[in-house]
Parts: structure tokens; C-alpha cells; sequence
């Protein structure tokens, strides 16, 4: 489904769409993913309810459909899921091998959402638009953004950026954005290391926006190592609507 009045043309294309689909295939957000799961259970919906969930921002779907196949277990509550996009080429990636899931095209900033139809929001590391999010979210929803935290990926950040404003990154700005709009219940902090091995360093390089900006010299240091082993440092954020 596309609900876009005209196609947004965005760096994200499908190259990189590809390259996350194998660096999260390799399990590298497992962690993330099951941390999310944890909140997702203990959500706002009472048993035997059908749980509404919204992935804004899905990019190319592993991040729902890894959930969905995590809270599918018969004692859990059914769920719909829908990830929606503004790239064409990651939503065409999602719907190509995921069953019970709606992908649709379609820009955070103005979704085709009724109101108040949502138990959650997932929002991972993407742009929100908390307006938004509230209208289309229950009176008792909750919303679940990732942001990054000061060391996530920061082999590629001080590769990239050394001795640039960009080598050190903080998160306060995001935070104090999401508390202005959502009253915070939790916050929590996962990090961990973890080694990929040569096949995926091109797929790590060409998933992030962090190498829009490296020289080649940079990035061939990286592809000649045997293997890499990076950090992973992410925030969740669970809010619901003041
Ligand atoms: C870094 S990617 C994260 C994708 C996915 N959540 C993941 O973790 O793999 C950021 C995503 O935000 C999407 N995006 C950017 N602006 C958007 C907007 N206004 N509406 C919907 N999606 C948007 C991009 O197309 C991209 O897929």
C-alpha cells in the first residue's frame, strides 16, 4: 500500500536496505529486540485483546517481523502488526518474504491512521513525529523508541569522524524531546560487543548513515580487516501519552 501523494526520493536506498537486513539476519539486535519484547508483553492490553502495534519507520521489516515471531506463542495475545515507511525501496524489501504483517509506504509526519488505534508505537532509531503519535495512539498506548547512545557504532564514528564535532554523539536533545511530549516510564541502557566476520563488514559500512561522509581510504581500512568487533549502544524509551 502506498499513501504517499508522490514518492519521496531518499538517501536510504535499496543497497543499504539490504545491507541491515543481513546485519540484522546475523542477530547483531537480538539483544534490542528482545528487550522491546519484554515491554511489549507487559503492555497496556488486557488479555485476549488484539494488540495494534505500528513500526514507524520500519525500514526493510526485521525488527517486526523478528517480534512477531517472538510474541506469536499461543499464551500471548494476537497482534497486528504494520510497519510503514517513506521508502518505497525498504517496504518493497518487507513485503517480500513476511506473512500477517502490512507493510505500507507512507511518511510519519502524516499517516493514513485513524485515531487512537495503536497500543504501540515502535520507532527505532528513526525520525518521530510525536503529534502524530499521539493522535493515532489508545488513550493508554505506549511508545517504544530506540535512539542511539554516546558509543553505538563508535568504531565507525571515531573512524569516520576523528577529530570532528561528529567523533563524540549524545542522545540528551532526543530525550528531552521525548519527555516533553510522553510521560517517561523507563529508560533503558543495552550495550554489548559484538564481532562480525569479513562478509559483514560491507553490509555494517553500507547500513548506516554514518559512512555517507567517509573517504574511500576509510572505508578500505575497514574492508580489510579479517573481522571487526563493534559496539552496540542503544536507549529504549517507553512513554505514553501525558
Ligand atoms: C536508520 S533507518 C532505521 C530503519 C529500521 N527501524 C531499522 O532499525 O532497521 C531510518 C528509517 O527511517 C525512515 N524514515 C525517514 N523519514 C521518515 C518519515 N518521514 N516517515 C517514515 N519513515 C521515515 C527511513 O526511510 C529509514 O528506513
Amino acid at each position: 500500500m502506498n499513501f504517499l501523494n508522490r514518492p519521496q526520493k531518499t538517501k536510504y536506498d535499496k543497497s543499504l536496505f539490504e545491507s541491515r537486513r543481513m546485519i540484522w539476519k546475523s542477530g547483531f539486535f537480538e539483544p534490542l529486540i528482545e528487550e522491546i519484547c519484554v515491554r511489549i508483553k507487559s503492555g497496556p492490553t488486557s488479555k485476549n485483546e488484539r494488540m495494534y502495534i505500528l513500526d514507524a519507520g520500519c525500514g526493510e521489516g526485521s525488527s517486526l517481523s523478528s517480534l512477531r515471531e517472538k510474541i506469536s506463542a499461543p499464551t500471548t495475545n494476537d497482534f497486528l502488526g504494520i510497519g510503514m515507511d517513506i521508502s518505497r525501496e525498504g517496504i518493497d524489501l518487507a513485503s517480500q518474504d513476511n506473512t500477517n504483517l502490512i507493510w505500507c509506504i507512507g511518511d510519519i509526519a502524516n499517516s493514513p491512521f485513524e485515531a487512537n488505534q495503536f497500543h504501540f508505537i515502535l520507532n527505532i532509531l528513526s525520525p518521530s513525529n510525536y503529534a502524530e503519535f499521539k493522535r493515532i495512539l489508545t488513550d493508554d498506548g505506549r511508545v517504544i523508541k530506540v535512539i542511539p547512545e554516546k558509543n553505538y557504532l563508535h568504531e565507525l564514528r571515531n573512524l569516520f569522524y576523528e577529530h570532528t564535532d561528529k567523533q563524540i554523539y549524545s542522545n540528551q536533545k532526543s530525550l528531552e524531546r521525548f519527555r516533553d511530549h510522553f510521560k517517561l516510564l523507563d529508560v533503558k541502557r543495552i550495550q554489548y560487543r559484538i564481532t562480525l566476520n569479513s562478509t559483514l563488514i560491507k553490509p555494517l559500512i553500507q547500513m548506516t548513515p554514518l559512512s555517507w561522509r567517509a573517504t574511500d581510504m576509510q572505508l578500505q581500512q575497514l574492508l580489510d580487516a579479517n573481522s571487526k568487533t563493534i559496539t552496540v549502544d542503544l536507549a529504549i524509551l517507553l512513554g505514553k501519552p501525558h
